[in-house]
Order: structure tokens, then sequence, then C-alpha cells
């Protein structure tokens, strides 16, 4: 096995994790990868299992790529304050290739995630949330840091006193560089919203990065209906139902 670990107190979680993550009985996420809630000393420990890659996917991430586990964990290092605290990331290996990795995180105590006030009717606050999403973004972008999956389950929000908090997830494919403005709004595009929200998000970051916002929302628009058009194809073509 390979690991890294942010600190020695998580070292014999780390060391036993395949046993810790078989016996854990909290599954919170189960779907491609599966998720388990692992309380371990005084904390409450994300443990995300990656599907075991097929037999090209095992050679590529033993030889040539990072696992998805291990990307998790060094990009979430570097983006700390904006993504659940990291504590380490761990790879099995059978016959020489990768096999079972995990990430592992603490938990973040979340409210929702930007889907409800995208799909609930009459979501309290919807409009603050979307102002304070796009403020986030626009940080999140200010630090040069483009998550490439940022969609409505990877991006958790807390009440907190005087508004909201952001944190996202689902971090092993991002970028790190300078933002163009178009790449700034396209990054909105996997939200699955309706055109009214995602103008109202847009709205807000336009003015933020002092864009036309009539401008702004088209790119977005745009953006958002190529990628509902090219999920939908690829649902049509597996024979499944088509929502939007
Ligand atoms: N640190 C965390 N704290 C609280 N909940 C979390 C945390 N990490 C993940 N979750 C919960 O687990 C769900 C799934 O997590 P994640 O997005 O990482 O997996 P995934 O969507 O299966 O990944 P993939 O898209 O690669 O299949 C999240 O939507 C969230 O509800
Ligand atoms: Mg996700």
């Amino acid at each position: 096995m390979k690991y890294e670990v942010s600190s020695g107190k998580y070292i014999g979680i780390i060391e036993e994790l395949r046993n810790y993550f078989l016996n854990a009985t909290q599954t919170i996420y189960d779907g491609r990868n599966s998720l388990k809630m692992i309380p371990y000393e005084e904390s409450d420990l994300i443990v995300k299992s990656f599907k075991i890659p097929h037999i090209i996917n095992k050679i590529a991430y033993t030889f040539f790529r990072d696992s998805k586990a291990k990307k998790s964990y060094k990009h979430s290092v570097k983006i700390v304050e904006f993504t659940p605290e990291p504590i380490g990331y761990v790879e099995y290996f059978r016959f020489g290739l990768l096999s079972d990795s995990y990430y592992i995180c603490k938990q973040y105590h979340y409210d929702f995630t930007i889907r409800e006030p995208l799909v609930q009717q009459g979501f309290k606050n919807k409009e603050k949330i979307f102002r304070a999403f796009a403020a986030f973004t626009y940080d999140l972008h200010n630090y040069n840091i483009q998550h490439l999956d940022y969609s409505p389950g990877n991006i958790l929000i807390k009440e907190i006193e005087d508004g909201y908090e952001f944190k996202i997830i689902d971090v092993n494919r991002m970028r790190f560089k300078r933002l163009t403005d178009t790449e700034r709004l396209e990054n909105f595009a996997k939200l699955w919203a309706k055109d009214e929200d995602l103008k109202l998000i847009i709205e807000s970051y336009a003015k933020l990065i002092k864009m036309d916002k009539d401008e702004a929302i088209s790119i977005v628009l745009n953006a958002s209906q190529k990628h509902k058009d090219k999920k939908n194809l690829k649902k049509r073509l597996k024979g499944k139902r088509v929502v939007d």
C-alpha cells in the first residue's frame, strides 16, 4: 500500500483503512464510488472508496497518472479553505497494479447543497443563496481554482451567522490556472439549473467581474444548454428517461 497523511494522529486508521472501511456501518453515499462516515478519535471522518479501475486504467494509474484518491488529496491540500479538511489517501495494489483506493477528509456538517435551492419550489432565501454562491465562485476563480466537476451535489452549503459558508468536494478533477472570463462563466454550465435561476446567479457574478450582464448570461445559458444536450443524448442512447 501507499499513503500520505496530514498528521500522525491518523496513522492508526490510515494503515488499517481497508478494514476500517469494510467494518464501518454508516454509508453516506453509494454510487459509482462509495462513501462512509467513520468516527475516529474525536473526529468524524468521511472515507471515499474509489471504484476499482478496469485493467487499462489500473496500468495508467499505476505507472502514468495519479489515482483519483491521490489527486483528491493533493488538490484538497492546495485549496484547504474551500474544501472539508483533508486527512490523507491510501492506495492498495494487487499484482503490482492499483486496486482499491481511498480519500479521507473530515465530515463537513452542511445544511444543504446548491441542488436544493435549484430544484425545490420556493426554497427559503433562494436569491440570497444565489448571490452568496456567485461571490463564493468568484473567490474560487480568483484563487485560480477551476473545479472541472462543478455540479450541484459537489457544492455544500452551511448557514452561518451572517450568511452562508460553501465547501466544494469531489475535487479530483481540477485545474489551477488564471481563468479567462469565458472559462469563468462556462464553469457554471454543469449546475443543471433552470434559465431563470442561472440568470440570477450570473447577474451577481457579472457584476463582480465587471462584465455586461446580458453578454455573461448568454454565454452561460449557451454552455448550460450544450451540457444538458450532451448529457441527454447520452441518456437517450442508454435508453434512460430525459427530464430537461
Ligand atoms: N466531507 C464531507 N462531509 C459531508 N458530506 C460529504 C463529504 N464528502 C462527501 N459528502 C457527501 O457524499 C456525497 C458524494 O460525495 P462525492 O461527490 O465525493 O462522491 P461522488 O459524487 O460519488 O463522486 P463521483 O462523482 O466521482 O462519483 C456528497 O454529495 C455529500 O452528500
Ligand atoms: Mg459528487
